[in-house]
């Protein structure tokens, strides 16, 4: 009993002598600086609004806009006033870019003057070599796993999935006659996913991950798997051709290669 009067007697004078030097002057004024255990941003040196300051001519801190300044898209402004000058054109191109102004590019679409919107039937943007690639890198992140490696609809989750993926080097989704088959709409369920009729959602929508530009590159992918898989050796480029010679026609004792091999 007594032992544990005087161990408590004594954890209060230590921790009491811990504790003086952090609490010590509460309340009392110091001009020495606080002492700071987690210094961050606090003393960097600012100006507070109605401050003056010797930096500008006029000593004012709080900045006005400076005259002539015109604010960015939000005056009654046409845009079809200076389409013709040389001028403007990157103003307005920024400026389109800036509003996804840009039906065709921002949609997809493409609106008649009714308003009536369809799918543009080719890839609004120019289709280069490393887009292509940012477009596989693309689709192996995000579409393989439901669509394949191949594109066509036997990736591992799709072939578990509740709604059986589309095989996209299908005929349906080459030929740009049908909806199915435009760039527009290949971007369109990239960004938007697809509902089946009953409303349930049959594929995620990826605008979230797959940015305006990038979902361009996917569709461009797509379309060289669509290639890839239906070419021969007549529509390669004549440079490929000659690398490679004339095919020989298959027959006699080819092994096991595939049927379409070689029509890369
Ligand atoms: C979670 C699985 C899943 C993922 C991931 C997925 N899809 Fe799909 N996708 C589907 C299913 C399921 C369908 C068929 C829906 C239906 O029944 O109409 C489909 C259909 C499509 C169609 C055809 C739409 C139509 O109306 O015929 C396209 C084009 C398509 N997907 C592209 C993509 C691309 C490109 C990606 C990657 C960005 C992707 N999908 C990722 C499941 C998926």
């Amino acid at each position: 009993m007594k032992r544990a009067i005087l161990t408590t007697g004594a954890a209060f004078l230590a921790g009491g002598l811990l504790a003086a030097p952090l609490a010590g002057c509460r309340g009392d004024r110091t001009d020495k600086p606080p002492r700071r255990f987690f210094p961050d941003l606090d003393d960097q040196p600012k100006w507070d609004p109605q401050e003056t300051t010797t930096f500008y001519p006029d000593g004012i801190v709080e900045r006005q806009t400076p005259a002539h300044a015109v604010p960015f898209a939000s005056v009654d402004f046409d845009p079809t006033a200076y389409a013709d000058e040389a001028w403007a054109k990157p103003y307005l191109d920024r400026r389109a870019d800036m509003l996804a102004e840009d039906d065709a590019v921002y949609r997809g679409v493409e609106v008649d003057a009714d308003g009536v919107a369809t799918y543009v039937d080719e890839i609004p943007v120019e289709v280069t070599r490393p887009m292509i690639e940012r477009g596989r890198h693309m689709f192996n992140i995000y579409c393989v796993a439901c669509h394949g490696y191949l594109g066509d609809g036997k990736g591992m989750v799709g072939v578990r999935w509740n709604y059986p993926p589309a095989n996209l080097t299908g005929d349906v989704y080459r030929d740009r006659a049908n909806r199915q088959g435009k760039d527009g709409y290949i971007f369109h369920t990239i960004r938007n996913g697809l509902d089946g009729p009953d409303g349930a959602n049959r594929m995620p929508e990826y605008g979230h991950a797959i940015g305006v530009m990038d979902a361009w590159a996917v569709v461009a992918y797509v379309r060289s798997l669509q290639k890839a898989r239906g070419s021969d050796w007549a529509d390669l480029p004549a440079s490929d051709r000659e690398e490679l010679g004339e095919p020989t026609p298959p027959g006699g004792d080819q092994g096991d290669q595939p049927k379409d091999g070689g029509a890369s």
